[in-house]
């Protein structure tokens, strides 16, 4: 099992064992003894996940983590990897930095941004009278880790996301996005309402895909073959965001 942690832990880890030799002599390093760490605290994540090795299916640009964060950074304090191929794990997560207020079940990219995050193992401030001493166990059961549930759960589902448009009230361009199977029926290999003989997603390739180009493509870059200019208007179509959506459907855009 590999340990990754970002740039932070490890001037954590720096100082820690600079604490740790100082101890023994008189240099003035002693004053450094500010950073803490949440000692005690064992996060402790077994059984089986769905579809984890989807995200390898996209090359070495994602990892599925179990992963400390501050609170409001999307960067972790602390990480680890959770085996791809393994059909059920056993991963703990200690020593963690006192700033964590949050331990989820999440993916990564290459910068160790966060992408996704599919449940939060524990959190800190909603839980402040937890015994250090008390083990904190998350059965992961069989959850959903794939790369389609990610997308789904972050980009379309959701008040004030795809559903307003493409949900139970009104299906702008026909289109359905409610439900993972369902939505994913919806787009994959299903001719577009908007762009005549192209598809909504074209399995292996995004610039030909009508979402991915929907997804990307804002009336400041030209006129749009469709008239709602999503870009500009629709919540989360951000960079990374953008680049999942393309890394997905370019690796066969595969549901699970
Ligand atoms: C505020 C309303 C609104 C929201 C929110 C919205 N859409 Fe749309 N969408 C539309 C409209 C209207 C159309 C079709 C008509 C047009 O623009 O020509 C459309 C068309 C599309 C199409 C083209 C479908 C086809 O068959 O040609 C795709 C793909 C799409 N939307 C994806 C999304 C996704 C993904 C989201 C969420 C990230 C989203 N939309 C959010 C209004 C919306």
């Amino acid at each position: 099992m590999q340990i990754v942690m970002n740039i932070h832990s490890k001037i954590l880890l720096g100082l820690v064992s600079v604490l740790a030799l100082s101890s023994c002599d008189d240099g003035d390093i002693k004053t450094s003894s500010a950073v803490t760490l949440k000692d005690g605290y064992v996060v402790k994540v077994t059984g089986a996940l769905a579809n984890a090795s989807s995200w390898s299916e996209l090359g070495k640009s994602y990892t599925l983590v179990v992963a400390g964060f501050a609170e409001g950074d999307s960067f972790p304090t602390i990480s680890k990897i959770i085996p791809p191929e393994s059909e059920s794990i056993d991963i703990t997560l200690s020593g963690m930095e006192n700033s964590v207020s949050t331990v989820e079940l999440c993916a990564i990219n290459s910068i160790y941004k966060r992408v996704v995050s599919y449940d939060t193992i524990f959190s800190f401030q909603d839980n402040p009278d937890w015994d250090p001493r008390d083990t904190i166990f998350y059965e992961a059961d069989g959850r959903d880790v794939g790369v389609y549930c990610g997308i789904y759960n972050k980009l379309i589902a959701g008040k004030g996301k795809c559903f307003r448009c493409h949900g139970e009230g009104s299906a702008a361009a026909d289109m359905h996005l409610v439900g993972k199977e369902r939505s994913y029926a919806e787009l994959v290999g299903v001719d577009a309402k908007t762009v005549s003989g192209s598809k909504r997603v074209v399995a292996g390739d995004a610039d030909n895909s009508v979402l991915y180009r929907v997804a990307t493509e804002a009336k400041t870059d030209g006129a749009l073959p469709w008239h709602y200019d999503h870009v500009s208007n629709v919540d989360g179509l951000d960079y990374n965001n953008q680049k999942l959506l393309r890394d997905w459907i370019n690796a066969g855009a595969k549901m699970n």
